[in-house]
């Protein structure tokens, strides 16, 4: 086996994906490449260039430049069994291309009851604007899914794990039950990412992340991708070019980078999560950990069998106390923002109400629930910093 034909594991792969000498000229990252207009040295020439298939050939700004290219070939090159991969300029521009390359008036989506809420916003305003209903589906749904399917179902769209709540979805049951009824299955990734859940080799057809997240990294820079299996990429990526879809190049470059380092920064999240979720589970107050690789998450057998890894993202839920105790909790912290979205160096905490956003399932939690990201700070000053914010709760609450 020569060198180059030798698997690479995901750390090389982050390093070196995407880096073709064409696009890179030499230079170890691929440089900004701005462009709108492109120059044609004849008229022949323009021609000839309109008239191909302009994928990862100069044409014109909007479908983009060896930035763009670099950093979506990396994509498709993580995750195994891809065709290509299309970049956005958010996560939730990724997922509505998606759902819109795949979907047509009159036809009907499954959408996992755990979904980003703004997930579901697209299925109750665009999609239902356009003639598209959607059923919303228990995440533990597994095989069970088939008796949901009917003539007019053509997609399903999974989270795993789910958001705020983090159920482990039987994807594989889910996909082989699609596959057998001719429907499209999307997976929205951002939380595993292809490092910790090879989506398409489980059977997925669209795999999306919100790059906003691990592949950034930094907080800084809002991206999305969606990873289709083959036969998928070609009308996703004309759904995109309709769309007008075109990610800015200085963005990409920053995702790039970010991805260079993306499985040593996944490694310390998933190290410092797991020793805060380990913890937290044993203290007062604390009624329940929702971490994906703890046995108290629902799927946790799923997760055991299909992840390589977890990430930095887990819920916990307050044993009793209200709205009051829970903000005393977090308004005292030292180490965690308060703010959306997750993925960055840097901790946070949330409060969160999944009750709100979901339709299909109801919730019996015993208390209000928290949502964190653990960032890079040293994991014994994150669990002194919630062991006195869970000092506030006990007291604010008489718990
Ligand atoms: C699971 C998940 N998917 C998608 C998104 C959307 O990504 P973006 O904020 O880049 O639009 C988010 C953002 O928080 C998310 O948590």
């Amino acid at each position: 086996m020569s060198g180059s034909d030798t698997p690479k594991g995901p750390s090389t792969k982050v390093v070196g994906a995407g880096r073709r000498k064409e696009w890179t000229q030499g230079i170890v990252n691929t440089p900004v490449w701005r462009a709108s207009t492109i120059l044609y040295d004849t008229v022949a020439d323009l021609r000839a260039s309109g008239a191909a298939d302009t994928h990862h050939r100069l044409f014109y700004g909007r479908r983009g430049t060896p930035t763009q290219w670099s950093l979506a070939d990396a994509l498709t090159e993580l995750e195994p069994g891809a065709e290509g991969t299309f970049l956005y300029p958010s996560g939730v521009a990724a997922i509505a291309a998606a759902l819109l390359s795949v979907l047509s008036p009159g036809d009907e989506l499954l959408l996992v009851d755990s979904a980003y809420d703004p997930t579901r916003g697209i299925a109750n305003g665009l999609l239902k604007r356009m003639g598209i209903t959607t059923r919303f589906y228990d995440p533990l749904i597994g095989a069970g899914i088939a008796e949901l399917i009917g003539d007019k179902t053509k997609a399903i769209l999974l989270e795993s794990p789910g958001s705020l709540t983090f159920e482990v979805q039987d994807i594989p049951a889910i996909t082989a039950a699609a596959r057998a009824r001719g429907v499209v299955t999307l997976l929205d990734n951002t939380w595993a990412t292809p490092l910790f859940f090879p989506a398409i080799e489980h059977g997925i057809d669209l795999s999306i992340l919100a790059c906003t997240k691990y592949v950034v990294g930094h907080s800084d820079v809002m991206l999305g991708s969606v990873t289709a299996a083959p036969g998928h990429f070609r009308k996703l990526r004309e759904t995109s070019f309709q769309l007008g879809q075109v990610t800015s190049p200085d963005d990409a470059w920053l995702g790039a980078r970010g991805l260079r380092t993306m499985a040593v920064r996944l490694k310390q999240h998933e190290a410092s999560a797991l020793k805060i979720a380990h913890w937290l589970a044993e203290q007062p107050g604390v009624a329940r950990v929702l971490h994906p690789a703890l046995p108290s998450c629902p799927g946790h057998d799923v997760f055991v069998r299909d992840f390589k890894g977890s990430s930095g993202l887990f819920s916990f839920v307050l044993d009793g106390g209200d709205e009051a105790a829970r903000a005393a909790l977090i308004d005292g912290l030292a180490h965690f923002g308060i703010g959306y979205s997750w993925g960055g160096f840097e901790s946070l905490a949330l409060p969160v109400d999944p009750a709100r956003h979901r339709s299909a399932t109801t919730r019996d939690d015993a208390g209000p629930m928290i949502r964190l990201q653990i960032g890079l700070e040293d994991a014994d000053d994150l669990i002194a910093d919630l062991d006195a914010g869970l000092a506030r709760f006990r007291e604010t609450s008489g718990k």
